[in-house]
């Protein structure tokens, strides 16, 4: 009987405890899916004071206090868990527990001036030794520690640093996963004596970074294998400087272990079938219901209902990213079409203010949310006609795929995971689930939503496209396999 495998799987955010984006979802549902498949995985997080600790039965670990040197002051920490039931089998989330650090408003910026705390490395240099010292607590030896953006990319340096001779992680691999390379974690050179780490990794081929430290640099060059999350992300990273980031070259040189794996949906969350949060559920066998949502959905924005009258939602974070730019380009043409825009975003402020602006321009036609409502995303994938996702870059993107299984087609931009999820609709085979354009272009992008609304005027045609959507499967089955093969091709024979 081959080994069951320890996996200790190490993110900054991880659903349903602390979310700022879909990492949090990634976080949240491969480990199941890995659980699922008899993997031992087991979860490390910081321990945010926003996370309700009496609701998810957060207990301490009793003797778990171990204490960090960061620069020249030692920072005590402690332990504490809970644990999942998937399927039967339980799966132990340990978070990484230090009231300074972690008893913040938000998770990396401080949500009373849109401004990064003062203190990130430090937070996240102790949430990376923190993770190594709470394993040697618990006495549980992984052998692989998969971990996740810059805010975990020192825990494979620290292993070939400084517990490179420590026998308890003598048989331990990394994998370092990608999830969006435009936040790298860089910081001042003047932070580096706070790693511990010996100054000879501060090098061109080690984590320096012009002059500074880069995180995910580390994640990149000292774990054994990297993987991003979509085929054509794992491409475009190492293609151009527009993707890249300036890593294009570092990414380049570890292209034979650099894998593209597509994120996968937890259905049992994001389906209009099982979905609590929405007023009626639904699936493909009555898809006619779906109108009661789009209802409640117009209703709680204020905007009139009209059964003709597609209305295209959008949830974003509110940042470069996510085409907002585009959007604004295109709005005048855009709002001249008998359509309704729908936004849930919170971010940057000068996209808040443009949204704000077209809504008090145009008040029967355009809702805006600014916050965060799991809630509410969920109502708008629900209630929805089309979903708008018109990113400059989208490493994977999930919001595209709820979308197809809510029956809400997206129209997206052909870039990253985007490209790899959706599929053209073609009027004549009427094959293909939504509406793709290419070019970083507004007229690129109101012609695609003329398109779209035009088969939308198209009852037959719309109820098909919708059709085609709730049929894709893009749950985690598949692509928790790709990872639990790349984890065991890592660990010697
Ligand atoms: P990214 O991780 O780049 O933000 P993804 O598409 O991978 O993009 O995932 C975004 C996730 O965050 C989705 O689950 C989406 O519903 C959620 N989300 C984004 N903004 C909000 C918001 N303002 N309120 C609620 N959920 C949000
Ligand atoms: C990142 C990306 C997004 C991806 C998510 C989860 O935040 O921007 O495209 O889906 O991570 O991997």
């Amino acid at each position: 009987m081959p080994k069951k495998l320890n996996i200790l799987f190490a993110s900054s955010e991880v659903e349903p405890f602390a979310k700022t984006g879909g990492l949090a979802d990634v976080s949240g549902s491969l480990p199941k899916e890995i659980r699922k498949l008899n993997g031992d995985i087991r979860i490390f997080l910081p321990h945010y004071s926003t996370i309700d600790s009496a609701k998810y039965n957060i207990k301490d670990l009793p003797n778990s206090e171990f204490e960090i040197q960061i620069g020249s002051n030692k920072i005590k920490g402690k332990i504490k868990l809970t644990s999942l039931n998937v399927n039967g089998k339980q799966l132990t989330v340990y978070f990484i527990h230090n009231e300074n650090y972690f008893d913040r408003g938000g998770l990396y910026v401080n949500p009373l001036n849109n401004f990064d705390y003062e203190d990130n490395f430090e937070r996240f240099v102790f949430f990376s030794r923190g993770v190594l010292e709470a394993t040697k607590i618990i006495g549980w030896q992984p052998d692989i520690i998969h971990t996740n953006d810059w805010q975990t990319g020192l825990i494979p340096l620290y292993l070939k640093t400084l517990y490179g001779n420590d026998p308890f992680f003598a048989n331990t691999k990394t994998v370092f996963t990608i999830h969006n390379l435009a936040y790298q974690g860089i910081f001042e050179k003047s932070e580096f004596s706070k790693t511990g780490l010996p100054w000879d990794v501060f090098r061109i081929d080690g984590i320096e970074f012009y002059d500074r430290i880069n995180l995910m640099k580390a994640g990149i060059i000292y774990s054994d294998a990297i993987t991003t999350v979509s085929k054509n992300y794992a491409k475009e990273i190492c293609s151009s400087v527009e993707f890249g980031y300036g890593l294009e070259g570092v990414l380049a040189e570890r292209k034979s272990n650099l894998f593209g794996i597509l994120n996968g949906v937890d259905y049992s969350v994001w389906s209009p079938l099982n979905d609590d949060f929405i007023p009626q559920k639904y699936s493909g066998r009555n898809i006619g219901k779906k109108i009661v949502n789009k209802k409640a959905l117009l209703e709680k924005y204020g905007l009139p209902f009209n059964e003709n009258i597609p209305v295209i939602g959008m949830i974003s974070r509110l940042a470069d990213q996510k085409g907002l730019d585009l959007i604004e380009a295109a709005s005048d043409e855009l709002l001249r079409l008998d359509l309704q825009l729908v936004f849930l975003g919170a971010g940057d402020e000068k996209y808040q203010l443009f949204l704000e602006r077209i809504k008090e321009r145009n008040p029967e036609k355009v809702g805006v949310h600014i916050g965060f409502s799991n809630e509410l995303a969920h109502l708008i994938e629900a209630g929805s006609d089309m979903f708008l996702m018109p990113s400059r870059y989208e490493p994977c993107g999930l919001n595209q795929m709820y979308s197809l299984k809510y029956g809400t087609a997206p129209i997206v931009r052909a870039t990253g995971g985007l490209e790899d999820s959706i599929e053209q609709y073609n009027s004549e085979t009427k094959l293909g689930t939504g509406f793709k354009f290419y070019d970083y272009d507004k007229n690129e992008l109101s012609k695609t939503v003329r398109f779209a609304l035009e088969v939308f005027s198209d009852k037959k045609s719309w109820l098909q496209i919708m059709k085609n959507g709730m049929k894709q499967d893009f749950s985690w089955k598949v692509s928790a396999k790709k990872y639990m093969e790349l984890y065991k091709s890592l660990i010697p024979e």
